[in-house]
């Protein structure tokens, strides 16, 4: 472990006070393996109280400290310093109203969630044990079910910033889940709700969703996926 001299640049919005976001710069000395997390924290429990971010597990699991870190989006938890370098810059996720500093309204981010009808739907009363299901037919949807609803790809995504309408590849990777399974039988409603101007068809695959996601799911595949079962009029692929 080597103990780094950190130069940290938070940009900072607090709406009652502030007319727009402004730059504040910290000097933080913390080891090399820290998680730029712990050096927000230091930030804040140290320099600064004022600072205001959202975070939870601090272990890449609940997806609530999603945040632009030298120009990327990533999770304050999962990206340690040495792979940023002693120069670190930190931004709220774009695309989604700031409440203050680094925390956005998650609020149209899940309205746009909730649209695609992120639950399994299958009127047939269960059998007496379970629904049955193959290793081939689970392994169809494996990549989606990762999704830790951070936002990372949505807020990362051109078209989303140009028109928030757009459902976004966070959405659509969770309709991903659940069309693909093959126990569900919501698939003509949910295929009917992505087949519009602000559904699938504002992916203009750009890849930024790819390289934000801190899952590794491969959000464009999964967005063709659903394009394809469009096009094809079905699963069955
Ligand atoms: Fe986050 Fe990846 Fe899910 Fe997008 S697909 S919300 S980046 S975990
Ligand atoms: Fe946006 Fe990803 Fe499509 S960045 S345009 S959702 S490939
Ligand atoms: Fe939970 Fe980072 S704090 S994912």
């Amino acid at each position: 472990m080597t103990m780094l001299q950190l130069n940290v640049k938070i940009l900072r919005f607090n709406p009652e006070v502030d007319k727009k976001p402004h730059w504040k710069e910290y000097k933080v000395e913390a080891p090399d393996n820290a998680q730029v997390l712990d050096v927000l924290h230091l930030i804040k429990w140290y320099q600064d109280g004022t600072l205001t971010l959202r975070r939870s597990c601090a272990h890449g699991v609940c997806g609530s400290d999603a945040m632009v870190i030298n120009g990327r989006n990533r999770l304050a938890c999962k990206t340690l310093v040495h792979d940023v370098g002693t120069k670190i810059t930190v931004e709220p996720i774009r695309g989604l109203p700031v409440i203050k500093d680094l925390v956005v309204d998650m609020e149209p981010f899940f309205a746009h969630y909730r649209e695609v009808l992120p639950w399994f739907i299958n009127p047939d009363a269960p059998p007496l044990r379970e629904r049955l299901q193959s290793p081939e037919d689970r392994e169809r949807f494996d990549d989606t079910t990762k999704c830790i609803l951070c936002a990372c790809c949505t807020t990362s995504c051109p078209s989303f910033w140009a028109n928030g309408r757009y459902v976004g590849p966070a959405a659509i990777v969770q309709a991903h889940r659940f069309i693909f399974d093959s126990r569900d039988e919501g698939n003509d409603e949910r295929l009917q709700l992505l087949d519009q101007r602000f559904g699938v068809w504002s992916c203009r695959t750009a890849f930024n969703c790819v390289e934000a996601c801190p899952r590794d799911i491969n959000v464009t595949k999964a967005i063709g996926e659903v394009k394809k079962a469009l096009l094809f009029g079905t699963t069955d692929f």
